[in-house]
């Protein structure tokens, strides 16, 4: 294991310890994600009885095969916690990018319908402003002419591809834009203003929605409260 998956394991093994019984949990999706589902399923087979809503097809298929068990939103439109990873985490707000991984739509699906989000990073993931490029999920037809509004935004929209170059489809069967516009002095304001195009389904940038980060260094786990 690297040093990078050990803080990644640590801030999961963190997260997964604020499960309570009888909860329901959002399972976050990427990496850290896939430890923290490994752990929780260790719980679960220990005797912790919880059910579970999955924020994309892989990580309902890692809780399938550890045997999490599964609810949905029609038996549970509320979720207690969701334990989720970021891209990017801006200090002091916690606002955040997420979607690298290709799930932001159930991912923020998930965590709006969650009384609490916790977020899993390690150090590396904290910034003083979100600079990386934004995930932006979108419908696939005319996905050239959402690419010139959100450039029209200050953005570069660079539509992701898959391994064998062909453009990424999300669970939805949507695309997704990288969209890079530097350090953003306003990720709120550029939220609302990305939702508002035609063609977006969903962007990247989660704004007030994180509660707690627990964040993973060389020397633990340390906590931080949205302020
Ligand atoms: C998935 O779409 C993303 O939002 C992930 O939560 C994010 O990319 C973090 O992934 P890692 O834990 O792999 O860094």
């Amino acid at each position: 294991m690297t040093e990078q998956d050990r803080q990644k394991a640590a801030a999961a093994a963190a997260a997964v310890a604020e499960v309570r019984p009888g909860m329901v949990v959002g399972l976050g999706t990427g990496s850290t994600a896939a430890f923290m589902i490994d752990l929780l399923a260790e719980r679960v087979r220990a005797g912790l009885s919880i059910l579970a809503i999955p924020t994309s097809e892989r990580s309902d298929a890692q809780a399938r095969r550890t045997g999490i068990p599964l609810t949905d939103f029609a038996a549970h439109p509320e979720i207690d916690i969701t334990i989720d990873g970021a891209d990017q985490v801006e200090l002091g707000t916690l606002n955040l990018i997420k979607g690298m991984g290709g799930a932001l739509l159930r991912e923020k699906i998930v965590a709006d319908a969650s009384k609490r989000l916790l977020i899993m990073a390690d150090a590396t993931k904290l910034a003083d402003r979100l600079a990386l490029p934004v995930p932006v999920e979108v419908v696939r037809f005319g996905w050239e002419a959402t690419a010139r509004k959100i450039a029209r935004l200050g953005g570069h929209a660079a539509l992701r591809r898959d391994a064998a170059g062909a453009p990424y489809a999300t669970d939805g069967g949507n695309a997704i834009l990288d969209c890079d516009f530097g350090a953003i002095a306003d990720p709120a304001s550029l939220e609302r203003a990305l939702r508002e195009i035609v063609g977006v389904v969903e962007t990247g940038l989660f704004i007030g929605r994180a509660d707690a980060v627990l964040v993973a260094g060389p020397d633990g786990v340390r906590r931080l409260e949205r302020t």
